[in-house]
């Protein structure tokens, strides 16, 4: 992960510091979209060990461990992203803060503009919704995601007698658009975000590409 997401400790930080900040002692009510395997959860319930805390993601070998890794106080959600019914799996109607940690580049420029106003509505007067992701400067990126290390974890997890079988089946679910990418500048996903009920968003941290956009609904 510290290879190609340098800075994903320090995103991490920023956004569960930016909870804090929002919550005001309070235990907050988060949800992690694209989580995979959950470490972003791990990360909040360190933090706020009583946050009422969801995970939402597709690939059933992400949810296996996330299942088997969290503990059982989270809800662990399978949905798709790409249909816009998804979020009437949640189990609750509204977060403090609505996270999305390098999980929404598999999506295509109109989903993921109608997903933004999906999320904003999620989120509680005061909250917010941050995507963090790689958005360089400039033109849009489209990229491939295998650099020889992510395909050899995938062949080990195949060979697995427990997860082989979510390999078959997240195969089925995703044929090959788990790999298309595509990474517009901070500036589209701001004009995105905005076209939503929030007072307030700006890229809130960056490190080289990649970044935080953060948009706040009203108090
Ligand atoms: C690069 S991983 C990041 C996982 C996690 N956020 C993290 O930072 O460790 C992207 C995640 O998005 C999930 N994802 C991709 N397309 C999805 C979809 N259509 N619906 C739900 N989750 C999806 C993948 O299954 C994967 O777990």
């Amino acid at each position: 992960m510290a290879r190609y997401q340098p800075g994903r400790e320090q995103a991490i930080e920023r956004m569960i510091d930016l909870i804090a900040a929002r919550c005001d002692g309070r235990a907050p009510r988060v949800l992690d979209v694209g989580g995979g395997t959950g470490t972003l959860c791990s990360r909040l319930l360190a933090r706020f060990p009583e946050s009422e805390v969801t995970l939402v993601d597709l690939d059933p070998v992400m949810l296996a461990i996330a299942r088997a890794s969290l503990p059982s106080s989270v809800e662990v959600v399978r949905a798709d992203l790409r249909d816009p019914g998804w979020a009437a799996l949640l189990p609750y109607g509204g977060y403090d803060a609505v996270l999305a940690i390098m999980a929404l580049h598999y999506l295509p420029p109109d989903r993921l503009t109608a997903l933004y106003a999906e999320l904003v509505g999620l989120v509680r007067a005061g909250g917010f919704v941050a995507n963090v992701d790689d958005m360089p400067e400039g033109e849009a990126a489209a990229s491939v995601s295998d650099d020889g290390s992510w395909g050899a974890w995938w062949a080990q997890v195949a060979a697995d007698p427990v997860l082989g079988p979510a390999v078959v089946e997240r195969a089925r679910l995703f044929g090959d658009s788990s790999s298309a990418e595509w990474h517009p500048p901070a500036e589209w996903h701001l004009r995105a975000v905005k076209a939503g009920p929030v007072d307030e968003a700006a890229v809130a941290w960056r490190n080289g590409d990649q970044a935080a956009v953060v948009a706040f609904r009203p108090r």
